[in-house]
């Protein structure tokens, strides 16, 4: 079968290579999944900016071909979306049940590999937060993967103002159609107040989104980006900063996404959520990565080992 390997790379981050290598054997307990589509998310960068020769996972969507031991024959064929956590880059991947989910006839592959791991982050830190009903929040990372998708949730959640901060002003068109009140980029000043502020940036901007919360307020970091609190910050106005983790969600409270799932399809049937999802070729892997490594990208980019439908 083709798989994409990473190999440091003088000029660049890394440099994609397809190369052709054994088809993986499901082992016990694992499906054996002939991918479609497959992520690409600043994830990967992160990965590959630690080790450019990283064997990277994230989210697909594709069939099931075969089953290891102890599962039943009744997978093979089945439309599935989820999550690997090594060796995602290929025509075939080895899955386990708990981390993949059936895709329900009528939603498009393109919105399952939305929803499969951006669309569960989105919901989930729309819920960490709390109280969304009737609140002003602010989000940032709005136009990526997971935050475009929390715009609308937001919004669904009862969101009374919901605010999309991003990297640049061309993304502005992108999040207002997202459903963004309005938009605002981190190199001003926010000038407005929030009730929620959910984080997917890090760094400098985990104090600022508590700058920005009124009293009683809550931010929730969900970026692997970092950054600290003075925590000075939070006592007079009784501020939360909370996080939030899909893994450890997935590990500890599997019904609880069984739940948000259901939901998402819900949404994607009813046409309440509509991901924006780019597809590319394979082949223009290392393209993608520069997009998204300097943050040119919108919504959720993927990559396709064929040409559509998938
Ligand atoms: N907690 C969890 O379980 C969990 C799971 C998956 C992802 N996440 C987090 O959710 C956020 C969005 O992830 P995603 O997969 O949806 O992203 P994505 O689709 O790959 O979106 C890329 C966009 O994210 C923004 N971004 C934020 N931090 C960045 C960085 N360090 N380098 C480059 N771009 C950055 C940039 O937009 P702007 O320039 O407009 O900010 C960029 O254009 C990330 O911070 C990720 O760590 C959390």
């Amino acid at each position: 079968m083709r798989a994409i390997q990473f190999t440091p790379d003088a000029d660049r981050l890394a440099r994609a290579r397809i190369v052709e290598i054994e088809r993986p054997v499901p082992g016990p307990g694992q499906l054996l999944v002939r991918t479609a589509l497959t992520g690409v998310s600043v994830g990967l960068v992160r990965m590959l900016r630690a080790d450019a020769s990283a064997n990277p996972g994230g989210e697909m969507v594709g069939t099931v071909v075969a089953v290891g031991s102890g599962l039943e024959e009744s997978w093979i064929g089945a439309r599935v979306g989820g999550v690997v956590f090594a060796s995602l880059y290929a025509e075939y991947v080895c899955a386990t049940p708990a981390m993949v989910t059936e895709i329900p006839a009528g939603v498009p592959a393109a919105d399952a590999l939305a929803v499969v791991r951006g669309g569960l982050v989105a919901m989930g830190v729309v819920h960490a937060a709390k109280s969304v009903a009737g609140s002003a929040v602010l989000i940032t990372a709005a136009a990526s993967g997971a935050g475009h998708l929390a715009l609308r949730l937001a919004r669904a959640a009862g969101a009374t103002r919901v605010v999309a901060a991003v990297g640049s002003a061309g993304k502005f068109d992108f999040v207002r159609e997202c459903g963004a009140d309005a938009a605002v980029t981190y190199d001003r000043p926010w000038s407005e107040t929030f009730d929620i502020v959910l984080d997917g940036v890090g760094g400098d901007l985990v104090q600022r989104g508590v700058d920005s919360l009124g009293p009683h307020g809550t931010l929730v970091a969900f970026s692997a980006g970092g950054g600290a609190v003075d925590t000075s910050t939070l006592l007079g106005e009784l501020k939360t900063v909370t996080g939030f983790s899909m893994g450890l969600l997935s590990r500890t409270e599997p019904q609880l996404i069984e739940r948000y799932r259901a939901q998402l399809w819900k949404l994607l049937e009813e046409n309440m959520l509509r991901p924006h999802v780019e597809v590319r070729d394979w082949a223009e892997l290392d393209a993608v990565v520069d997009l998204i490594a300097t943050r040119r990208t919108v919504g959720r980019m993927a990559i396709s080992a064929g040409p559509a439908p998938w």
